[in-house]
């Protein structure tokens, strides 16, 4: 497995230029399957779970030209509706290919979507499934083996989510789209990557209306057109690399970003001193003095997003006070901060949802694994402030959300190197 070996103790400066969002591409490249017409995508990140997609879609019949950041792709020929097992449970998002094969096909088998460790179990699948069974699929598994979702015609239907799910949210959209009738969701997830699809499907001759808020209506189309498309930039990245800035006290400019995608994290900058500037794609984070400490609960958007919660935990070993951080969304997404502990951080689990943090505390190298994408972004900062040399292994988990990190953050003055 690689690894990272990073130096600490630096201050970074310079300029970041931020990467197409992960969590829009890895929608909008299955998306392509309800349209029997060329689709063209601009700004996509060369990370692993793209390149993933892309086997996928490739194995299923479909013809891609991938170069750099852009890609073309026709799904006109797919000739099968097993999505390849060996492909399929390498990445959790795999599980968006379901939707659109269900609306293109009628029919798809699939096995449990694989990959991320956080969520409870092995991240489940259930509200996919009703949501599926309520547009009239009927739905058969092979334990431990495959999914078979199978419907002789599919009905627009009126779906309640019972819980907030981006990824269901975004599957049952873009599955309506095909489907004849008035589809109405409700309480549905509103982060910004919803909208971009929304837009996207739309310019390709969908109707849906009210992405971005609680209740979506699509009424169906018999066919999607083809479609051009920009990916929105990684709010996520912004707020890692933003983070990681106020983290090492440094004077860093983010570009290439929407400052108005991470408005909960810029709200708590203002409470606890970051101080920075932003225009409608730039931020700079000016060189931070002293870190207050601020309590934070992860919430849907636009709340504090989960995704930025390992980062934040971070920070808050840097600040002044104690700070109680709750995570509502996932039921693992904590049980990282153990490790910190070992490198001088003073953290303690009150449960598996909620640590304190005392602050500030001066941090240590050590060797890390990353367990999981995001607490590997923040296992990066965390060797970036410590004193001494921390190396982090299994970075593969960190290649599959953030581009080139390494090389990004050495422009930067950070001491980082890949060993493989
Ligand atoms: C998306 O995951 C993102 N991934 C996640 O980012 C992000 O953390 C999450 O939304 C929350 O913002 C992508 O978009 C590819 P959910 P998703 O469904 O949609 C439970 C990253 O680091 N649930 O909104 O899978 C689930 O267990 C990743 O980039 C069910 O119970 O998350 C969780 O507790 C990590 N049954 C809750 O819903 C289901 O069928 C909300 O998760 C589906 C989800």
């Amino acid at each position: 497995m690689s690894k990272f070996i990073i130096t600490g103790g630096r201050k970074l400066s310079g300029e970041i230029a931020v990467k197409g969002a992960k969590n829009a591409a890895l929608k909008i490249i299955p998306a392509a399957i309800l349209s029997e017409e060329t689709i063209t995508i601009h700004n996509l990140p060369q990370i692993e779970d793209v390149g993933k997609s892309f086997d996928l879609l490739t194995d299923l019949g479909a013809e891609i030209k991938w170069a750099g950041t852009s890609a073309t792709i026709n799904t006109k020929n797919i000739n099968k509706i097993e999505l390849n097992p060996k492909l399929a449970d390498k990445f959790r998002t795999s599980v968006m290919f379901v939707g659109p094969m269900l609306a293109r096909f009628g029919e798809v088998k699939f096995p449990h979507p694989g990959g991320c460790v956080i969520g409870a179990g092995s991240r489940p699948i259930d509200l996919f499934l009703e949501g599926f069974k309520a547009f009239g699929a009927m739905v058969k598994e092979e334990p431990g083996k495959y999914y078979h979702v199978k419907a002789p015609k599919l009905q627009a239907a009126e779906f309640f989510f019972p819980l907030v799910s981006v990824t269901v949210t975004e599957s049952l959209m873009m599955t309506a789209c095909l489907i004849s009738g008035r589809t109405i969701l409700r309480n549905c997830a509103m982060e910004p990557e919803i909208e971009a699809l929304a837009e996207y499907l739309n310019k390709q001759g969908a109707k849906i209306s009210g992405a971005g808020t609680p209740t979506i209506i699509i009424e169906g189309v018999a066919k999607l057109n083809a479609g051009s498309f920009e990916v929105i930039p990684d709010r996520i990245e912004t707020g890692s690399f933003a983070i990681m800035a106020a983290a090492t006290k440094s004077a860093v400019k983010i570009t290439n970003c929407r400052p108005e995608h991470i408005l909960s994290l810029l709200g708590i900058f203002d409470k606890i001193g970051v101080a920075y500037e932003k225009g409608r794609d730039w931020l700079l984070i000016k060189e931070t003095k002293e870190l207050k400490a601020y309590d934070v609960r992860t919430h849907e958007y636009p709340g504090f997003p989960t995704d930025l919660q390992s980062p934040y935990v971070i920070l808050m070993t840097q600040a002044n006070g104690t700070a109680l951080i709750q995570e509502t969304i996932y039921d693992r997404r904590l049980i990282w901060t153990d490790m910190l502990s070992q490198m001088g951080a003073n953290i303690v689990m009150c449960d598996p949802h909620r640590v304190v943090i005392n602050g500030p505390t001066k941090l240590y190298g050590k060797k890390l694994i990353s367990p999981d994408l995001r607490a590997g972004i923040a296992l990066v900062i965390a060797g970036l402030i410590a004193k001494g040399t921390t190396e982090i292994d299994n970075i593969y988990q960190i290649d599959r959300g953030y581009e080139k990190l390494d090389e990004r953050l050495k422009k930067l003055g950070a001491l980082i190197s890949r060993v493989d």
